[in-house]
């Protein structure tokens, strides 16, 4: 199964592809923690996309459609996938589909999660993440059991550096300028199924695998 978390920054991409992902049985694949990564290994990718993330502004389609075809091609992402921050633009959703045709695949299900800016700005404000596993929670909506201590693995918690308010501001523009336009071709393309994100999180995972089943 081939599945695509689309939504704005802090709508709950990571949060429910996650747990999506250990219910389904695939693989999450997020492109920001991909870019992360990288970074911290301090890779020639991370430290080109170093500066447009801080801005909040998009890393080049060029260096992001090959990080992705490369990760897609990975053995363990062939029993499948939840996309999360990836495609973006609709040049990378048509470089996923010809990778995805070359090895006889399809997106099965692309899912839009929709959150209100004023919620957005509330959710990332609080959010902090495990430097680990990269689990994300809210000081408020879902703390860990222990302040900045990860439940599942233990990892130390961080706040990234695109969370301070003027690079969320940008982000949610970009959105709306950059990845919006995906949800119209998506739903032309009739895979398209819209979640209303701003339930708690444990209604918002119900409604997204009732999208996909
Ligand atoms: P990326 O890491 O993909 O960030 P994003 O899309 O901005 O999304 P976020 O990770 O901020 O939010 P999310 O939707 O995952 O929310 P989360 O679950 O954490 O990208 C970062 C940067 O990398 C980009 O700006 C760009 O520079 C670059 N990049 C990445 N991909 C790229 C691409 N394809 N092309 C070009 N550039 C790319 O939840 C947020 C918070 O809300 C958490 O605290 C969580 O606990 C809480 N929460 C979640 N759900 C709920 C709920 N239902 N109720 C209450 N609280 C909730």
């Amino acid at each position: 199964m081939h599945i695509i978390l689309l939504g704005p920054p802090g709508a709950g991409k990571g949060t429910q592809a996650k747990s999506m992902s250990e219910s389904l049985g695939i693989v999450h694949i997020s492109s920001g923690d991909l870019l992360r990564d990288h970074q911290v290994r301090g890779t020639e990718l991370g430290n080109t996309a170093r500066s447009y993330m801080q801005q909040g502004l998009l890393v080049p389609d060029e260096l992001i459609i090959g990080m992705i075809e490369e990760r897609i091609r990975l053995p363990d992402a062939q029993v499948g996938y939840v996309l999360d921050g990836f495609p973006r633009t609709v040049e990378q959703a048509q470089a996923l589909e010809k990778a995805l045709e070359d090895q006889g695949e399809a997106i099965d299900r692309v899912v839009n999660i929709s959150v209100s800016e004023e919620e957005l700005v509330l959710r990332l404000g609080g959010r902090w993440i495990c430097r680990q596993c990269q689990r994300p929670y809210h000081e408020v909506n879902s703390a860990p059991r222990k302040q900045g201590v990860c439940d599942d693995c233990g990892g130390d918690l961080y706040q990234r550096e695109d969370d301070v308010p003027e690079a969320v501001s940008r982000r949610i523009k970009v959105f709306a300028e950059q990845t919006a336009p995906l949800i119209r071709y998506y739903r032309e393309k009739g895979n398209l199924v819209g979640v209303d994100g701003e339930g708690s999180i444990e209604a918002v995972r119900e409604s997204l695998l009732s999208a996909v089943a």
